[in-house]
This record gives structure tokens, sequence and C-alpha cells, in this order.
């Protein structure tokens, strides 16, 4: 069987420009031993001229190789190579439509705004992507079974690509807060649940603090999941034929995504394939918004909120991990950092409910987000603007009842 592309070696380095220790580049290892900041896939830019390149993985489109299929591999020049062709771990991924907006768009009062909606991917979120990627490094490197923290979707991803690979697959969930169709995904998936008393930030610290040899680790902090996370970059300047948006506008939690669209972006820019970069908007929930408070601060460091609390469950964290990444990427790319209260959350995911498209609370603070910049004044309506909606409306139906319940329990009382 063919490698999935043979030019370039890799490695992992250190994400801290001033530090970029280098390590092999399958080294379990998490962080930098030296700096202890997050590591990073250095991707040797491929030899191919972009246009070439450009071609070939629109060509990819049409082939029924599953390296072909997925909408991550087709992109393969700029993720690790190793790998043998059959190694890989995929349910074909990615391949998500651009969709334009219609009655959310008048809402928000922006002329060009279109969702690229993650959700639609085999478990119904972005973390698909990154899974793919990460699991297939996990199969290479001999691992038996693997682990993450989660407030749901990354569970849910995790248990679905570790049945693909035959791994034990083994997720923490913060108890009694990841909604039950993510805990049922993981459950028919066939993962282990454990489930731990505090927040998604306790999950992740019982499981890091567990240095358990026997467990890959597959939170977002892997850099192999950002590789496979970025592409979705790469699939969208694809649909817009290389036309560069003005804004790219993502929900944050732990930063992860964030960071993998940055790296992106850097990546793509300096091997020639786009000639300016768009603006990243991060969107956080006021109650789980260190990233927002630090950057309306000025300040460098990051304060943890200690308690997070939002009803947009999957980015109820305090403790973000990527959160020098994700810096970093807004920096890069000229953008911002922003929250949007819970009330905010709800109005904008019942509009694209409206839409036809609907999507979990966590997705709809990118609406909410663009809808506060416009009223502030602070985004120009004429501005071509991508919107990611990270997970699929039913990831969380209790929320969409419990709205929908109290909505009518309201009209009743008006009607008397
Ligand atoms: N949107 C959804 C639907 C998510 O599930 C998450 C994260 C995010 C946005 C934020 O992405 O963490 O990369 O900034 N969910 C994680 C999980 C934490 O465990 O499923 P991020």
């Amino acid at each position: 069987m063919q490698p999935v592309h043979s030019s370039l070696t890799t490695h992992l380095r250190c994400s801290n420009p001033g530090c970029a220790t280098t390590f092999d580049l399958h080294e379990r290892v998490l962080a930098c031993t030296k700096c202890c900041d997050l590591l990073e896939v250095a991707i040797q830019p491929p030899p191919e001229d972009p246009a070439e390149l450009k071609r070939r993985w629109l060509e990819r489109r049409t082939s029924n190789n599953p390296c072909d299929t997925s909408g991550v591999w087709r992109f393969r020049e700029f993720l690790p190579g190793d790998y043998r062709q059959s190694g890989i771990v995929t349910l074909g991924e990615g391949n998500v439509r651009l969709v334009r907006a219609l009655n959310t768009a008048a809402w928000t009062g922006v002329r060009h705004l279109s969702f690229k909606h993650l959700g639609w991917n085999p478990t119904g979120s972005f973390k698909d992507l990154g899974m793919t990627a990460g699991m297939t490094e996990a199969k290479f490197t001999g691992a038996k079974a693997v682990a993450c923290a989660s407030t749901g979707n990354t569970a849910a991803s995790l248990a679905a690509y570790a049945a693909r690979a035959g791994l034990i697959g083994r997720v923490y969930l913060p108890a009694g807060q990841a909604s039950a169709n993510k805990l049922a995904q993981a459950l028919d998936f066939g993962a282990e649940v454990v489930q731990i008393e505090g927040s998604f930030d306790d999950a992740l610290d019982v499981l890091l603090n567990g240095r358990d040899p026997d467990l890959y680790f597959l939170n977002s902090i892997n850099p192999f999941r950002i590789e496979g996370q970025k592409t979705a970059m790469f699939e969208l300047l694809e649909q817009l034929e290389w036309r560069v948006p003005d804004y790219v506008v993502v929900p944050g939690g732990n930063l992860g995504n964030s960071s993998s669209f940055g790296k992106a972006f850097v990546e793509l820019k300096q091997s020639g394939f786009i000639d300016r970069v768009p603006r990243m908007v991060i969107v956080q929930a006021q109650g789980a918004n260190p990233l927002a408070r630090m950057w309306n601060a000025g300040s460098k460091e990051l304060e943890a909120v200690a308690f997070p609390e939002t009803v947009a469950t999957a980015i109820r964290i305090g403790n973000p991990r990527s959160w020098k990444k994700a810096l970093q990427a807004v920096e890069y790319t000229g953008g911002l950092v922003m929250d949007v209260t819970d009330e905010e959350i709800g109005e904008a995911k019942a509009m694209i409910g409206r839409d036809g498209i609907g999507c979990e609370p966590a997705s709809a603070t990118t609406l909410a987000g663009i809808r506060k910049l416009v009223s502030e004044g602070r985004l120009d309506r004429d501005a071509e603007i991508v919107a990611m909606l990270t997970g699929h409306a039913l990831k969380d139906t209790d929320y969409i009842i419990k709205v929908q319940q109290k909505q009518q329990a309201a009209d009743a009382l008006l009607t008397h």
C-alpha cells in the first residue's frame, strides 16, 4: 500500500516562537519539556505549485479512494504523511457545505453571510476533523487505548473513531453536564464513560494528572488533532474558489479549533495559496469567557474562570489550554475576541433554526457575536463573513424542548 504522501519530513515543535524546541514527530510528549507550552506539527511547505495542488485537491473529489473521500485527507500534502493509506482511520469526515444565510443575514444586518456547518460531520461536530488525524496517529504509534476529557462532542467523536480503529476508548465527562445526546453517542460507540464531579477543566486535570502511560491522549492539546481541524479552512477557501473572506467567526471553548484555523492561515499564506488572511473573531459565552476578559483588559496573562457557567455546555470551560495558540492566531489575522450572553446565544440559535439550518447552542455564539458587532458599529455591513457552526442541532435536544416549552407557557399567559 501507498504512504499518504512521501516527499516531506515533519517534526513536532514548541508553539512558543521564542523556544521552538523540536521533538521527533511521533514522540509521545504532551508539552514542551523546556518551557511547558503546547507543541505543534511543523509542516514543510509542499514543493508543488499552489495552482497544481489546488487542481489536484479538486480532482480528488471525484475519486472513491477513502483518503480522497475524506475532506481532511484530501488535503494531505499539508498533513503528516508517514502513514500507510490503509492505516488511515476515517469515516469520510469533512466535505460539509457552505450555506448562504437568509433570515439570519437580515436579522444581523449584514449582506454577505454564510455558514460552514461542521456539525454536519459523521458524529455531528467538528471534532471528527481532528479525530481522524489524532486516531490515525494513535494507531500508528501502537496505542491500545485512547482517552479524552470532554464536554461531550470530543467524547462522541473519540468513541466512534476508536471503534473504527479497534482501540479502547475512554472518555471523562463532567458529571451531569454533557447533553444526554452526546453521552448516548459515546455509549452507543462503546466507549468507557468516567463521570467526574466538577467541570470540564476538572475532568481534564484528572485525566492529565493520572499520567497513565497506556492511554493515548486525544484532547486538542494533541497537535495531530489540530492538523485535522485546520483543514476546515482549506475546504472553506476551496469552496470560495480561494477568494479570502473578510471575517471567519468561530466559537471559543478550549480554543483548539481557533488555533487550528490560525495555523491553516499561516501555512496557506506562507506557501502562496492565498495573499491575505481573513480576520478571525473568537466568540465565547459570557459565563465562560477567560480569553475575552483578557482581550478586553489588554492583558497578556490568562486568568481562568473558576466556575464557568453557560447554557452552551459545549464551551463551559474556564481554563482553556490552547489560549496562547489562539491568541497568536487572532493577532496574526488582525481579528478580535468577544463574548455574548446566554440570552443572545438563545436568540441566535432560534434564528439559525428558522433558517432551516439548526445548530447546538455553542455554535450560535458566532451569529450572536456578528449581530452584536454590527449593532455596535464594529462590523462593516458589506463585509464577506463566514460563521462556523460547530455542532448539529440534534446534539442538545433538551435545550430546544425546554426553550419551546418556556415560549409556549409565555404565549399561553399572554392569551389569558
Ligand atoms: N463548539 C462545539 C459544538 C464544541 O463542542 C466545542 C468544544 C467548541 C465549539 C469549542 O471548540 O474547544 O476548540 O475552542 N467542545 C469540546 C468537547 C471541549 O469536549 O467536546 P474549542
